[in-house]
């Protein structure tokens, strides 16, 4: 693979590009705090906007590393970021990426996600190198799944799996791939 780092991509309604720090007030806003949007992830909403700079700050930093594809989704018309993509599970061997995404729960299906979701397929194969990508979602997040498959990707298995950590998140997840 061809490590290049979090690259600024356009289409045609969005911006997806790495992360500032004045991006901070728009995570609040928008989805760091909704229970809807964190529902299917491991974390607790936020309570005070300190706890998402700390995060972003975080998030920034790992931009150093070329290895690191997180993107925020930014609205050309309004020019807020509205939710994030990134590439993780990175696997020399097999030439593999996982991907994953979230969206402020204002603007659920509008086919943002899926836009973004098929740019970022697309700047894997074709600017990483990578051979596979493959994803998953809780069998309770229809709506993700419908995603995968919009974006070419195909159903490969139901696992369960079990977050010793986080037993909100534990269950039945749908598998997904593309080659
Ligand atoms: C899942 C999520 C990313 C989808 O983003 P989005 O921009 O709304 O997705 P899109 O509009 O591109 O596509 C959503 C599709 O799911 C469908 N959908 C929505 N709710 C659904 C449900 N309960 N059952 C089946 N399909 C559903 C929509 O109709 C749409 O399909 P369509 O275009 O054929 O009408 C967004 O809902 C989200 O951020 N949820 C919270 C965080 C999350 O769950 N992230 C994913 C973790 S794996």
């Amino acid at each position: 693979m061809k490590h290049v780092g979090t690259q600024t991509i356009e289409t045609d309604r969005l911006i997806l590009r790495k992360y500032e720090m004045t991006d901070a007030n728009d995570m609040f806003q928008n989805w760091v705090t909704d229970p809807e949007v964190s529902r299917f992830w491991g974390w607790e909403p936020h309570k005070d906007i300190l706890e998402t700079k700390s995060l972003l700050s975080g998030w920034i930093h790992e931009y150093t590393d070329l290895r690191t594809y997180h993107w925020v989704i930014v609205l050309k018309n309004t020019l807020q970021a509205v939710g994030y993509i990134y590439l993780n599970e990175i696997n020399e061997a097999d030439q593999s990426v996982s991907v994953h995404f979230l969206l402020s729960r204002k603007l659920w299906n509008q086919g943002i996600v899926t836009e973004a979701c098929k740019s970022v397929l697309e700047f894997a194969f074709n600017t990483i190198d990578v051979k596979r990508i493959h994803s998953r979602h809780h069998i309770d997040n229809p709506a993700s799944g419908k995603v995968l498959r919009k974006c070419g990707m195909q159903y490969v298995q139901t696992t369960y799996m079990h977050y010793p950590d986080c037993e909100q998140i534990s269950g039945n997840y749908c598998f997904y791939e593309i080659t």
